[in-house]
């Protein structure tokens, strides 16, 4: 059982039988701490698709916005790895549980959970620190006159200037690179190549910055952007209408539900998984791709130089050739056999 989980059980009393919101949880093993109704709220589509092979599809939210739960006991937050995004999510859970209801914050000591009381702050007098064990925090505050969440108070635009066109970008708290443009990202932009024609997959597409770009520069290309969060999706898809480009948005835990055949393949890949760095998601990523890349077709990517990526887009997809390089950044260019 993870850390947070163990502790949920030592404290499995405030919730044995009472229905209960986890919010942003990523581990199943909390459903057995307590004996207690359940309900997910999460954004990470891997995660909620895991909670929903447990609970079943009518108790598992899969959203940047918390379900319309009626009759809720309490709510239980997992720190999530930006500190914006906690409160973004307390702004939702505390009107939903409404005055005199307890809201809980639960998380590792590493993970920022130091700062839960000013985070509790904003929706009770008197938080408080109930238990610790584990390297992890579990805080709880009596919800006082909740205010009504309003999402467009969360959202931000920022502009982006390129040299070829200006980018309204939209993003939620926590979404990568949240209103700035990424160094490497920027860098990719700047190769002046065009894409291939037909279908370009956006992979792990953030608030959407390279597919407005790629889109207006390639209008020859059909534009799908995926990601594994909820609020990065939301975004995308604001991103692009805000910006007139028309292209699809799905949720994917890597290339999961993607299906077809691609021209081109565009993402600066991830390289964390929550607190930790991990390039598992871009290694499987490389392992995947080339069965969707038609013979000719371009992965483009960015990363930072230090990691070895090269090797393993040569074994997968093709000849791999550095376009353009800072100091930090490499963008890489393979094509498809
Ligand atoms: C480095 S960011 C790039 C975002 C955007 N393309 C940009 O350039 O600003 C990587 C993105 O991959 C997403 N991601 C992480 N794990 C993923 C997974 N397993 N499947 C799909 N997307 C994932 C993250 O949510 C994040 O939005």
């Amino acid at each position: 059982m993870d850390n947070t989980s163990a502790l949920i059980e030592r404290n499995a009393d405030l919730f044995a039988g009472r229905r209960v919101l986890l919010a942003g949880f990523a581990d199943t093993a909390v459903l057995s701490a307590a004996p207690a109704d359940w309900q997910l709220w999460g954004w990470d589509y891997a995660d909620c698709q895991a909670f929903t092979r447990s609970l079943g599809e009518s108790a598992v939210c899969f959203s940047h916005l918390v379900p319309a739960l009626e009759a809720l006991d309490a709510a239980i937050l997992l720190m999530p790895k930006a500190m914006e995004r906690a409160a973004y999510a307390l702004a939702q859970l505390a009107p939903l549980l409404g005055s005199g209801k307890p809201l809980y914050l639960i998380g590792e000591n590493k993970g920022g959970i130091k700062r839960a009381a000013s985070l509790l702050q904003a929706h009770g007098q008197t938080p408080v620190k109930l238990d610790a064990a584990r390297h992890c925090q579990l805080w709880q505050v009596q919800v006082e006159s909740p205010a009504t969440f309003q999402l467009d108070q969360w959202q931000q635009c920022n502009l982006i200037e390129l040299a070829d066109q200006h980018i309204d970008l939209i993003s939620l708290p926590g979404v990568f690179s949240h209103g700035r443009l990424d160094e490497g990202s920027a860098l990719l932009l700047q190769v002046p190549a065009t894409l291939p024609t037909g279908r370009v997959l956006d992979f792990g597409c953030g608030a959407g910055v390279l597919s407005v770009a790629l889109a207006r520069r390639n209008p020859q290309c059909h534009f799908e952007l995926l990601d594994v969060d909820a609020l990065a999706l939301w975004s995308a898809q604001q991103t692009l209408e805000r910006n007139g480009v028309n292209a699809r948005v799905l949720a994917s835990d890597g290339l999961q539900a993607v299906h077809g055949m691609y021209a081109a393949v565009v993402s600066n890949p991830p390289f964390h998984t929550g607190l930790r760095m991990d390039t598992g998601i871009a290694e499987r990523f490389f392992e995947g791709i080339g069965k969707h890349l038609l013979s000719g077709g371009e992965l483009r990517l960015v990363a930072n130089g230090f990691l070895r990526y090269p090797p393993l887009i040569e074994a997968h997809v093709g000849p791999c050739r550095v376009l353009l390089e800072s100091s930090r950044f490499r963008v890489y260019s393979a094509l498809a056999g």
